[in-house]
């Protein structure tokens, strides 16, 4: 009876259309389609996954309105904010219009950064939830910014840059995401328009309470209304396969890896938006061959500043010396590489989903952040729970090979491995039934059949 109440009850999801927050969205789907809940995607029409991917799915594509430069820029910041002040109309129309169709909705929802989600979801009268892809202490953080500024913080300055922040401990100045940040300004209204919960009716994390339980008992008394750590949800749906990925995955570094003996391989990785420069590359190219660890290289078309991949290694022996101990992809299948039993470590940017995809194989982190969250996410993997290794200065070959062979070879990496394996038995008890992520869930689908 139940079920059939839950068929007829179609949720509309709208990611952000980017991959590190697209993934999770089709994770969340996955878990509510298992529940017996229908699922429609309103997703923009940049960045589009394709829908036969996802059979279980519907899709409505919502046009957007970039421009050609809007759409290819570098500008994150700004693509954020045009995309939000691109969606509320041909939304609201495509929704009104579903209505029309006696598509009966129950509820909208949307990733926080789409937050003109929650303007169109009021004028249909129709209830929405956040998604926050991101981890709890994130949006914590973001919501002392204001207290921040009232006490003078702003604009950050390098010489506190070391102090922690007042009532943000364990962090630091210059963790926080606006730290060197080019366009403050922009990212500061981002931020505070992201942390507003507006009229929502709970918010879902794509977390855990043995990862972040303090914090989430702080948010949930600052915000009063229902918060559901089920995370990390790619952990809840080990049987269901998402195609999701914008780039098409190599596959062949699976083939690769089975040959590999095992955790004896680096996997490097600095997800699917940073960039570094071309002398960076080469510096991490020098100190992975002089680690003379085996290693799978993620490097994506555009994540090197200015140059192309493929001719980036120019020196004859650095060249052979990759071929010899490496493998680089422009794209891998990242959870089935960190589920590998040849792989030994991972070098990570840090964004929330790499985070918690290798903390829940018991794969310890060599930390590289670039930006945003991800200097957040590195403190947490090293100082809270001491799952990994912070590289903080100016890449150079002989820092690189030591901390690779820390990490990789040393008794004090071994230590580390052991707790990034007891984290990842922390994280499948929550998981697994009974566990917090599991009633959560539970309490996720009764609290959406009561709206
Ligand atoms: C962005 C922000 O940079 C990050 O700080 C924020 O937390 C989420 O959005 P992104 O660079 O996309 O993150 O990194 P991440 O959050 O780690 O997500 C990347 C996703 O792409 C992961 O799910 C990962 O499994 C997948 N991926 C990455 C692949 O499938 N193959 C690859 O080769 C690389």
């Amino acid at each position: 009876m139940e079920m059939e109440k839950q068929k007829s009850s179609r949720i509309v999801l709208v990611p952000c259309p980017f991959q590190g927050h697209i993934n999770p969205m089709f994770e969340l789907a996955s878990l509510l389609y298992l529940k017996g809940f229908s699922i429609t995607f309103a997703h923009s029409q940049f960045n589009f996954p394709n829908p036969s991917n996802h059979p279980c799915f519907s899709f409505l594509p919502i046009p957007h309105d970039l421009s050609q430069f809007q759409a290819s820029s570098s500008n994150f910041i700004a693509l954020l904010l045009a995309l939000n002040d691109n969606i509320a109309m041909p939304l609201r129309d495509i929704l009104v219009h579903q209505q029309q169709q006696n598509d009966e909705i129950l509820c909208i929802i949307y990733d926080s950064i789409m937050y003109k989600v929650a303007e169109v979801a009021n004028n249909l009268k129709l209830p929405s939830i956040i998604l926050e892809t991101s981890s709890a202490s994130l949006f914590w953080t973001y919501a002392a910014f204001n207290r921040l500024e009232s006490e003078g913080y702003f604009p950050l300055k390098d010489s506190i840059a070391e102090d922690f922040v007042p009532g943000l401990d364990p962090l630091r100045f210059k963790d926080l995401p606006i730290f060197n940040f080019p366009n403050v300004d922009d990212l500061l209204h981002l931020i505070k328009t992201t942390s507003d919960i507006r009229t929502s009716s709970a918010v879902i994390w794509n977390t855990t309470e043995c990862l972040e339980q303090p914090i989430l008992e702080k948010l949930k008394q600052h915000y009063e209304i229902p918060c559901f750590p089920v995370g990390p949800m790619h952990k809840s749906i080990k049987n269901v396969i998402n195609r999701t990925s914008l780039t098409t995955e190599d596959r062949n570094c699976i083939m690769w890896l089975d040959k590999q003996v095992a955790k004896s391989v680096l996997y490097v990785s600095i997800g699917s938006l940073a960039s570094i420069t071309e002398r960076e590359v080469t510096e991490i190219a020098w100190g992975l061959v002089s680690s003379n660890q085996h290693f799978l290289w993620v490097i994506r078309s555009g994540s090197i500043t200015g140059s192309d991949p493929k001719s980036v290694f120019h020196e004859k022996n650095l060249k052979e010396a990759i071929e010899k101990r490496g493998y680089i992809v422009e794209w891998a299948p990242q959870k089935e590489v960190l589920g590998h039993f040849a792989i030994g470590g991972f070098w990570s940017h840090c964004g929330w989903n790499s985070t918690l995809e290798s903390i829940c194989e018991g794969v310890p982190l060599i930390c590289r952040p670039c930006f945003g969250d991800q200097k957040m996410n590195s403190r947490y993997v090293s100082y809270v729970w001491k799952v990994g290794i912070v590289l903080e200065n100016e890449l150079e070959r002989g820092e690189i090979e030591r901390v690779v062979r820390k990490l990789m070879v040393s008794e004090e990496g071994q230590e580390i491995r052991q707790r990034a394996m007891d984290l990842k038995l922390e994280i499948e008890k929550s998981v697994a039934e009974n566990g917090s992520s599991y009633k959560c869930l539970d309490d996720l689908v009764k609290f959406l059949l009561s709206l």
